[in-house]
Parts: C-alpha cells; structure tokens; sequence
C-alpha cells in the first residue's frame, strides 16, 4: 500500500488519546516459529501452507535480530561491502552467502468484524521480506527502516490465520544499505494488523502557516480518505495545551480529498526550548451521526525557513546543538525498546543536546513523537548509504557509484524519500529531510531532493554526500559537511558562503576523545551563518558478548569471527552501548549549555542563549569555595529574556583569609520537567582568585639521615623513606602502622614521556610520529647522580640518559624539614625532537589504596583541550572505577589543574601528593600505561595488582576532529623545545 502519515485511529472518542495504543490494532509481536537457512537455494519451500508442519523449527522473539539470537553471525563493518573478499560483486548482484530467515506464526484475529478493511504492517524488516497469509502470497518489501503495509482484507479468515514470511539477509537494496553499523537481518520493528472501518483517515497532513510576526497562524490540513463517504461527515476540534477547545469544524461532508483551514490567533509557537503541543482531534462520523473513527494527533505551530541565508525558526537564527543518533542497545541491535527511547530523549534534554540525526535511517515513529513532547529538533534521514560503491580505503573512487543517475535506482530511491516523508510529515519536531548518507552525487538524489521540497515546502532538504560531487549541488538547501576542521569551517564561511552551514557530523566521540570541541562551539558567534553541529555519536554501537549470564562484556567488529569487519569504529558513542553516560558528556554538556554564566567580582553576568525563553524557570545557586570547601551557598531567581545579557549581584562576604576562591554559579531546573527532577543544573561558571596571606610555618621535624653505599635512608617522626642510587630515586616510604610496617612504594617511580595511545592517537599515527618517547618512557637508564646526604635535608638527584637521545632529563628528591618529600622533575628541552606527548612521574603502588581524592578539575575526567565542562573541587572516586568503558583500552583518567591528590586504602591511609607551584595533572589507574596500550580489549587487561599514580607536568590533548588522521590541535600539543618542570611534595597521610 502507499505510504502514509503514522496517525493511529481509534473506534470512538473516549478511547482516542494521542501515544495510547488503539483497539482497532492487534499486535504480532511475540514468539513465531522459525527456520534459518543459509542460502537461498537451502530455503524451505512451500513453508506457508497452512498445513506445513513447523514442529521441527526453532524459534525466534519478533520484534528482534536474527543474529542477537543465535541465527547467524554477528558481523559489523563500515564502508565496505559486506561480502568484500568473500564474493566479487557489483550492482544489483547478491552474494550466494544470504541468510534466509523463514517465519510462521498462528493468530486468531479478535477485532475482524467483517467489515471496511484489514492491513497488515510490519514497521521495520531487513533487508528484504515476502508475505504470505493463509497460504496466499500477499507482496513484497524492500526499505528495512520504513513500514511496509499490506491490504489483507480478502484472506484474513474469522479464527485461525497462519502468517508466513521470509526475510533475506541480502537483496538488491543492500547495496544502498551500505551504512557504518552491524549488518543484521530480522524482523526488528513491531507487526501488527488493524481493523480499519468503513471509512477510514488514509493520510492527514497538517501544515501550519503564520503571518508576519507569527501573532496568528492556519492550522491547514489535508485528508484523504478512504471508503465509503457517501453521506458521512467529519469533525475536526483543536485544543491548546490546557485542553480549551480553540478551534473547531463540524459536519464536513466526507470528500476522498479535503482541505480544511482552521484559524488560530497568538499560537504559542513549539520549539526544542518550549515544546509547546496543541490537541487536534479529527471524528469521522457515518450518515446517521454515529463515530466511525477518531484519530488525535499532536500538532506544533513553527515556522521553519533560509532567509537572506539564515536557517530561522519562528524567526530566529537558529543553533544545532545536536547528535547523531542510531537506534541501538547492546542487547537487542537496532530494535530498541519504548523505555529506551525514553531514556534517550531524556538523556538529551538532559546534558544540553537540542537536536538530533536519524544517522542513518528513519527511527520509529515513537522517537518522533518523543521529540515533539520533550523538544528536541530532528534531521529525518532516508535509509540511503552506498559508501562502498564510491570510496575506497577512504578515497573518493567513483568507479560504480549507485545510485548515481542510473535510471535503474531511481524509483527505489525516490520510494524511500517517499516513504519517509509520508510517514513523518507530522512531526513538528522534524525541521529537514536528509536524502541519506554518504551515497555520492548524481540526479537521482537530487531528484530525491526535489521530491521533499515540493511535497513539504515548510521544511529544509539535507545532503552532505554533494561535498564529493558538485554536479547536483543543489541538492542540499545548506552547506553541510563532516569533520570539517574548525580553521576549515571558517574558511568556508569567511569566502563568500552562499548557503548556511552545518555540520552533520563532528567531533568524532571514539574512545578518549571530544577534545578542541570548544573550537566548534566558539564559532557559533563568530559566524551568523555558522548553525551548529552534529556529534559523531550518540550510542557505541557494540554488543554484549554473553548477556544472558550478566556481564557488561561487550564486543565490537570482529570479535564474533566475523569477517570482512571493521573493528572498534563501531564504538563512537558519548554513552556506552549499555547507556552509561561516559565521561565526554560532561564537555559536551558544557559546551552546549543554554546559558552563558560569568562570575565575577560582586556578581554574575548572565547571557541566555534561549531563543524563546526566559531564566525564569531556572533558580540561580551560587556557591563560594576556599581551598575547595564550600564556605558559603545561595540562590536567587532571576528573569533574563532570551538573547540577553545582564548582571546580577551577589551578596558574597569579603574574601580576606588566604587561600584560593572559587565563585561557581548554576542555574538550576526551579522545578521538575517531563525530562528532569527540580535542582538539574543546566548551566555553569566559575571564577577563581587567590588571597595572599603570611605563611605560618610548623616547627621543623628531627630528621636522621643513614648514607649507606646503596641507599640514602631518611627517618621522620611519621615515616622512614629510602632513596636508592641504583634503581633511581625513592624505593620506600614505610610507615608503622597497627603494628605492622607498611610499604607504600611497590616500584620507584618512573620518568614517562609516553601515553597509552588513544583512538584518536592510533588513527592519526601518532605512535609512528612520536615513537622515540615510547622508546625513551620504557628504555631510558641512568646516567648519574648525586647525593647531599649532609645538609639540613638531605637529597639525591638522578639524570638520566634517553635512547637515541641527547637529552638528559633530571628527578630529584629532598626530604624537607617540613616533613614532606620534595619531588622535581626536569625536562629541559631539545632541539629537533617531535613533540612530547606527556612529561610526568609514574607510581606504583599497593593496591590497596583504592581510592583517591582531589582538588582540581573534575568530576569527570579531563585534558588539556576537554575541560571546558569541567570545575573545581574536591571529588574523590575508586581507582577502579577511573577507567572508562572505552571499547580498547588507552589513556584514560586524567584531571587537569590538580591542587593535590590523595591515594588511599578503605582506612584513609596512604599517600598525599600536593603540587608546588603549578598544578599538575593527575591519575590513579589499576594499570601502567604499559599494560593499557597493549591490550585491545578491557577483558586482555591483566588482573588488578597495583594502584599507578600518575602526576604529570601536562600531557598533550586528546583531540577528536576524526579519528582518522586528525592531529590534536597545535596548542595541545607539547613542543620538546619547550623546558618543563614538574614540582610537587608526597607524604604518608592516615598515620
Ligand atoms: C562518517 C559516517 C558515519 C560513521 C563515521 C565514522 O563518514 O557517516 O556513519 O561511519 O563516518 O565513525
């Protein structure tokens, strides 16, 4: 059947409530009987008889994946084809390896009633499926993301209908179907069949339209109908958010097509800020008066448009704060769940997401419906990618690109824009359609295109895939490209841009990465043209491995014997496939708050980057820090308009005692939201200072120093520490304790100028560049020393000699009549060496300290170039639970701005580590640097036997344009020319 809108129909008014399930509907989801066969050749024939014996079969959950369980193998691969290696191959040919997945399933049909007509649906099945019903062949569909509907009403039987279909693992679409995830097969939306009445609400499109200052609107709505109008009527009735009755029409005579209008005057405009929904209720009424049908339907009035080369909405510049977003759980693939999706949306809301991509398909129309409610704006994708037909290891290689102009794939295409927009029109969330990914240029796209533009004139047309081939380039209504490096956005947009830009992609989430995004965010007000990104991406697409038996184990391509594969791509989410947020969100949510928040002397200046709203919903807490002690906290309303700035006062007492001040400020949800409790912080600042004050020094502590031929050893009143001028530098620190000595230091510390290489590091070659310091952290050995073992305090600094390398890098250590160890480390710089990817002291100690504590940036983890989300304070976390769920293990853990550091065990003994000076960056990890880069699954990681303290003068960036040759920005990097000096004092502490 044609596509149409997802409106749901209801037999009568009580029942009829928008998002509520419809009697008229019976679903099919559920156990069905089920038989894999490996080929088509090897499918069972003649299955859909209805005297078939299925008792042999297995069988299968629908909704589901056929490889998620237990048919088939899990196989994940990006550009390629997935049969690359395996079969040569070109268009429309498929491989003899197809799975052919054969289902039955039994059901008596409650709601048949003899009348109007019966449809049969299936929401989403890939790649390609055949029905029958009760032995007769009812079609075939092809589109794996949008519903197929069937017209069953003449073989749909009172009683006992048997319901057969076979799915294909591979058709011709599968060669635009090419996109970057799990290839899997199945019925993985609902099924379900409904009883439509005599007369019945085909298709519904509503458009709303304004005048000038959108003070008052039409409500236009178009309908067609199907069956039998003679003599039946319609009604149509809009409520506002409250439920008042606003508008209404009634005893329309039923045409097979209508238009109506409904005037509106001041609409409160929808948006992603105020998701404003108004009730339109439609009752179709048979000649005697009575409901045959009534379909409500959730309606937002906006207007979206370019204007002199601005995309505005209701009038406004817009900003996509956005995200790609597949449907993915690591459990169930692509066919998530309604609580799922919930989640998601709230996530978004939650952590400043305003928008987001349907990379690279249509969702369920539940996701839509979502976004309406909760606000967030939508680029509604076509499920069309060909990448593997016109990119080669990366390169553009349009040697055979489909679709291209090739008239063979230009009604498929053109189908699949259709089926879209037919289905979505509806949704005030959607602002564009994107005529898919990544499937090069061609008429046939822009044909797709044009379809869009004249079908829905009130939304924008996307497509990024003209950046390779400008023949069509009007294909796309905005200029919009992927991982574009900031320099190179703003060289587009300060030679003569024609279109507004927009990045559908950007900063690439894989593993450690999300950093330099500030140099995204920071154009959106330089450029007026500039409207914002899309993250690369929302969710790791990577599977549990065992989910039955409880673990989070998860696996990513390859790891299932799958072959052609493509790895750990598949793992670029900002939350883990099991949708724990990981530690990226907090930039991300910082770098797209609403709310601009500058604390300063006396008070706070307030810039509300809302284009529709007010502070007013927000409480405005502020709180003073003194050394990371919160010394005072207090709150305020306050009422900035959208798009202003002003400047509140704070009542903050006069900060005399020495120390360091902190001023945060946050604004603060006044009270709970569909999408959050009261109190969620949705924006924040912070100003530090430092008041001067006179040193009060403790008196000195007695220390005896033993100058042995080996060891330098130093006893305190507190601890006894020992210094060896063979192994270079500290080998203890005891401390007695309960009556038991303890030994704090497993292993000296050692001199590392290497890191665990992150994604962003291994795609970008970063180890081949850097290699002498991998070199240099794991080879280096002494090259002398020396000793004061006479003076007040005594010390022993080492140099030592580097691989290859003519620098002579220096530790040193002194034992203070403060009772503190001094710790320095010096690196002087050099001439003709690459840069430096960390400078810092690695220690190895027990395991049993645990835990840490800190005053610096934090909560979560954080670099040079990703900590723009982050604040000061004192956080404490298990050393444990400070590596991430990255999908291969790298660097990972760090804080930036480190006052000082604590590692203790369970009774809060251990070690204090406190800079002097500059802060130094920071990390407790059960692992060495070592043993993170050479594992490239957490499950290789070796059991838990030591706690490895980092403190490092700086560390270079993590960068994140793409993961594929991107450098960390220049002013992230580390210069070997540059000197580098790293001071801070250790100490036993709990003793
Ligand atoms: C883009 C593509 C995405 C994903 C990303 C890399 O080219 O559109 O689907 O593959 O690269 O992770």
């Amino acid at each position: 059947m044609d596509a149409h809108s997802d409106h749901v129909a209801f037999p009568d008014l009580h029942a009829a409530k928008a998002g509520e399930p419809s009697t008229l509907r019976q679903s099919l989801n559920g156990r069905w009987a089920f038989h894999l066969a490996q080929s088509v050749a090897a499918r069972p024939q003649g299955f859909f008889a209805t005297e078939y014996d299925m008792a042999e079969w297995g069988d299968i959950e629908v909704p589901g994946y056929m490889q998620l369980q237990g048919y088939g193998c899990n196989q994940y691969v990006n550009t390629q084809y997935p049969w690359d290696g395996v079969e040569e191959l070109r268009p429309p040919h498929i491989p003899e390896a197809n799975l052919v997945g054969s289902y039955l399933r039994d059901f008596s049909f409650e709601k048949l009633d003899g009348t109007g007509r019966v449809v049969l649906t299936f929401d989403g099945v890939e790649t390609a499926f055949y029905v029958w019903l009760n032995g007769e062949f009812i079609g075939f569909s092809e589109d794996s993301f949008t519903p197929a509907h069937f017209d069953v009403t003449e073989q749909v039987r009172a009683g006992s209908n048997r319901l057969a279909v076979q799915v294909f693992q591979r058709s011709s679409a599968s060669w635009i179907e090419d996109q970057d995830f799990w290839r899997a097969t199945g019925i993985f939306r609902d099924v379900w069949i409904e009883q439509q009445p005599t007369l019945h609400v085909e298709d519904l499109f509503v458009k709303t339209d304004f005048n000038d200052d959108f003070s008052a609107a039409v409500l236009r709505l178009d309908l067609k109908l199907w069956g039998e109008t003679a003599g039946a009527t319609v009604d149509v009735f809009l409520a506002d958010a409250s439920g008042a009755q606003i508008a209404a029409l009634s005893g329309l005579s039923a045409q097979a097509g209508m238009d109506l209008d409904l005037k509106v005057e001041a609409p409160d405009l929808w948006s992603a800020e105020k998701p404003t929904l108004y009730d339109l209720m439609l009752v179709v009424r048979d000649k005697d008066g009575a409901v045959i049908e009534a379909i409500p339907q959730r309606i937002g009035f906006r207007h979206f448009e370019i204007k002199d080369k601005l995309m505005l909405l209701n009038g406004k510049r817009i900003i996509f704060n956005g995200v790609n977003r597949h449907e993915f759980d690591a459990v169930r693939g692509r066919s998530v769940t309604y609580e799922q999706m919930l989640w998601d949306v709230r996530f978004c809301k939650q952590n400043n997401i305003n928008a987001v991509r349907t990379s690279h398909y249509p969702n369920q129309s539940t996701w839509y419906r979502l976004c309406d409610e909760y606000g967030l704006y939508v680029i509604d994708e076509a499920n069309l990618e060909s990448h593997g037909s016109w990119m080669t290891d990366g390169k553009v290689d349009p040697r055979w690109p489909v679709p291209d102009s090739l008239p063979e794939w230009r009604d498929c295409v053109l189908d699949r824009a259709k089926s879209m927009l037919e289905r979505d029109k509806n949704h005030a969330s959607i602002l564009i359609w994107s005529c898919g990914n990544e499937s090069y240029g061609g008429k046939n796209i822009f044909d797709m295109s044009e379809f869009f533009r004249q079908r829905d004139p009130s939304r924008l047309v996307h497509y990024e895939g003209i950046f390779h081939d400008r023949r069509y380039n009007d294909t796309s209504d905005m200029e919009s490209q992927m991982y574009t490096k900031p320099q190179d956005v703003e060289a587009y947009l300060t030679n003569d841009p024609q279109k507004p830009f927009i990045l559908c992609e950007y900063m690439h989430a894989m593993g450690n990465s999300c950093g330099g995004f500030h140099l995204y965010t920071d154009l959106i007000d330089k450029y007026d043209l500039y409207q914002g990104g899309f993250i690369w991406d929302y969710i790791d697409q990577a599977l549990a491995i065992d989910p039955d038996s409880g673990s989070r184990a998860v696996a990513y391509g390859g790891q299932f014997g799958d072959r052609p594969h493509d790895g750990e791509f598949c793992g670029d989410g900002i939350v883990t496939a099991w949708r724990e947020p990981s530690t990226k969100v907090q930039e991300v949510k910082g770098l797209y708050q609403p709310f601009d928040l500058s604390p300063e002397a006396g008070g706070v200046s307030i810039r509300n980057k809302n284009l529709f709203v007010s502070s007013a919903d927000y409480r405005l807490v502020y709180r003073l820090l003194l050394d990371g002690e919160e010394i005072l906290s207090a709150s305020l309303d306050t009422n900035v308009a959208a798009g202003d700035t002003a400047f509140i006062a704070l009542d903050l007492p006069k900060a005399t005692k020495a120390g360091e001040y902190v001023l945060q400020c946050s604004l603060c949800l006044k009270t709970s939201t569909l999408w959050a409790d009261a109190g969620h912080e949705i924006a924040f600042g912070e100003t530090v200072w430092c008041v001067e004050g006179d040193v009060k020094l403790d008196a000195p502590v007695p220390l005896t120093c033993q100058n042995g031929d080996i060891n330098l050893g130093v006893e305190t009143p507190h601890y006894r520490a020992m210094f060896s001028r063979v192994f270079g530098g500290l080998s203890s620190i005891k401390v007695d304790h309960s009556d038991a000595s303890l030994e704090f230091i497993l292993r000296p510390p050692r001199l590392v100028f290497w890191r665990a290489l992150t994604d962003n590091d291994r795609g970008c070659q970063l180890g081949f560049d850097l290699a002498v310091w991998k070199s240099a952290s794991h080879c280096y050995k002494r090259a002398g020393f020396e000793v004061d073992a006479n003076s007040d305090e005594p010390s022993i600094t080492h140099r030592f000699a580097l691989p290859g390398l003519k620098i002579e890098p220096t530790v040193s250590y002194r034992v203070g009549r403060d009772g503190l160890i001094h710790v320095e480390a010096d690196f002087a710089g050099a001439e003709d060496l690459p840069d430096l990817p960390i400078f810092g002291l690695e220690f190895t100690v027990p395991a049993r300290l645990d835990r840490f504590r800190y005053y610096g940036l934090g909560p979560d983890e954080n670099y040079i170039d990703r900590l723009r989300g982050a604040r000061l304070g004192v956080f404490e976390k298990g050393v444990e639970d400070n590596v991430p769920a990255y999908l291969v293990p790298q660097e990972c853990g760090n804080r930036v701005g480190v006052r000082w550091a604590e590692v203790t065990d369970e009774a809060g003994l251990g070690l204090r580590f406190a800079s002097e000076g500059q802060p130094f960056e920071f990390s407790a990890l059960p692992y060495t640097m070592m043993e993170l880069d050479a594992a490239y699954s957490p499950e290789q990681l070796p059991a838990v036997t030591q706690t490895v303290v980092r403190i490092a003068a700086r560390q270079m960036g993590v960068g994140g344009d793409d993961s594929w040759g991107a450098p960390v920005h220049d002013r992230y990097h580390i210069k070997s020319s540059e000197a580098l000096s790293l001071k801070f004092s250790l100490c036993p502490i709990g003793v």
